[in-house]
């Protein structure tokens, strides 16, 4: 017998559910570093552009799906049109290549809150000492990446083994307002930081020249991570959503959330980047990457008062928005291994972890002893990170619009979105994921490739 699937019980249920999912280190640690790479407000305005059109027709669509079905994405697109039965395993295969090396970033997270815990938070803040960490030079044990990230994954394993997310999930809604304010205050203190208006120009004021097709396909690559799309998630959260719940509105209030953190985790990095190069915004770009958040944050901390208290309630904070998302990447896998191999959820939990560790830890020492392996010119985590943003989830996107758009047709969409209220940026939804959407993708993944085969460089 089948059994009746669960729903959330309210809207705002729903809401704070997939905010939870969407809300996590691709705001606080991916976000920055793409914009201060990327040109800064020239990054930001494209992004917002693409969050109101493309993320919004993209993120509509899927949960529609979900909900239309009631089915998690393998199901559900085989359900729209057999042929696009392979879709869904395509967009599975994207959390598998994330949550390792989510689990990596996780773990310096877990240990950057220990040093400010123990009161060595100063030490962090140390220019080397991020390179010096995740390349796995600094001596002793504990300062190996690998225990942190193994830390990290038990972690992950306990919640999700002990069916104690709920518990997380109700602590993360209580911490997350405490997060934004807490990110308001640091990010007020990092704007006092002498040269810190520079910054605030290049984060905030776009310029024509900084404008090029890799503004566009990092900001996208960005949008799918940050929101979740592209990778089936969504998909299996509105199976979960109720008939009642006025569908744009919702989809409205998780864009403006999750794109809100993102730009407040801007304003406390980029600003403060920028007045510790001395103003010097080319270097800013040259030198941003994986480690900006770690690098930066914990110099802000080291010339505030409190700032080791701070330093401490803000890991501790990523931490839980970390933990979020990714026990909702390792739920995901777990439930296509129960529901395809018809395995227990405990195996199929250990055997997902057991993955992960593996992986993972590729990612974990590809910035140290793994570093002269380098798969397509990266460091592990850099290629993963890669495959599924630039690669994955744009062909998933693509082939999401040509189902939706010319196969089943977007009026399958909008009848599922108007059950439950009004569709106001129909015409828009239309245009996009008939056309706009498919042709700006096929342009990404064709610049992609063609960077990929040096005929163009960034
Ligand atoms: N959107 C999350 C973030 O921005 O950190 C990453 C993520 C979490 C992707 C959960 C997918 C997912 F299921």
């Amino acid at each position: 017998m089948k059994k009746e699937r669960s729903s959330f019980t309210s809207r705002l249920g729903f809401v704070l559910a997939a905010a939870g999912s969407a809300v996590g280190l691709g705001n606080l640690w991916r976000f920055p570093y793409l914009a201060a790479k990327y040109g800064g407000g020239t990054f930001l305005l494209v992004y917002i552009i693409l969050a109101i059109t493309f993320g919004f027709t993209l993120m509509i669509a899927e949960i529609a799906i979900g909900r239309n079905t009631r089915l998690s994405c393998i199901g559900a697109y085989r359900k729209l049109d057999q042929r696009f039965g392979f879709l869904g395993w395509l967009a599975s295969l994207v959390p598998v290549i994330i949550t390792p090396y989510y689990c990596v970033i996780g773990g310096w997270v877990v240990k950057y809150l220990v040093e400010f815990v123990t009161g060595n938070g100063l030490q962090a803040a140390g220019d080397s000492y991020f390179a010096s960490f995740t390349a796995a030079q600094l001596p002793g044990v504990f300062n190996s990446p690998v225990i942190w990230f193994v830390l990290y994954v038990l972690l992950n394993a306990v919640v999700v083994l002990f069916g104690v997310e709920k518990g997380i999930e109700k602590v993360s809604r209580v911490m997350m307002p405490v997060l934004v304010i807490l990110s308001i205050v640091i990010a007020g203190y990092s704007l006092t930081i002498p040269g810190a208006m520079d910054g605030l120009k290049y984060y905030l004021l776009p310029r024509m020249e900084d404008f090029s097709i890799f503004t566009v396909l990092a900001a996208m690559g960005q949008l799918f991570y940050s929101m979740s799309l592209a990778m089936g998630i969504m998909i299996t959260y509105g199976s979960y959503m109720q008939k009642d719940n006025i569908l744009e509105h919702s989809v409205t209030q998780i864009e403006v959330f999750d794109t809100g953190f993102a730009l407040l985790a801007g304003l406390m990095i980029i600003p403060a980047m920028v007045a510790f190069s001395g103003g010097d915004t080319a270097l800013v770009r040259e030198s941003a990457g994986a480690g900006l958040m770690f690098g930066v944050l914990p110099k802000v901390f080291e010339s505030m008062m409190f700032g080791g208290v701070i330093g401490t309630i803000f890991f501790l904070l990523v931490l839980l928005a970390a933990l979020t998302s990714s026990i909702s990447l390792t739920e995901t896998i777990v439930s296509i291994l129960v529901d395809k191999l018809h395995i227990g959820r405990k195996p199929a939990t250990v055997g997902v972890l057991l993955g992960v560790l593996l992986l993972g830890l590729l990612s974990c020492l590809g910035y140290g002893p793994l570093s002269a392996i380098q798969p397509l010119g990266m460091a592990f985590l850099d290629f993963f990170d890669f495959i599924s943003n630039s690669i994955l989830m744009p062909i998933v996107a693509f082939l999401t619009c040509i189902l939706v758009g010319h196969v089943v047709g977007p009026k399958f969409i909008i009848d599922e979105v108007e059950t439950s209220g009004a569709f106001h940026r129909k015409k828009l939804f239309v245009v996009m994921i008939r056309w706009i959407a498919p042709v700006m993708l096929l342009m990404i993944l064709g610049t992609e490739i063609l960077k990929f085969l040096g005929v163009i460089s960034v």
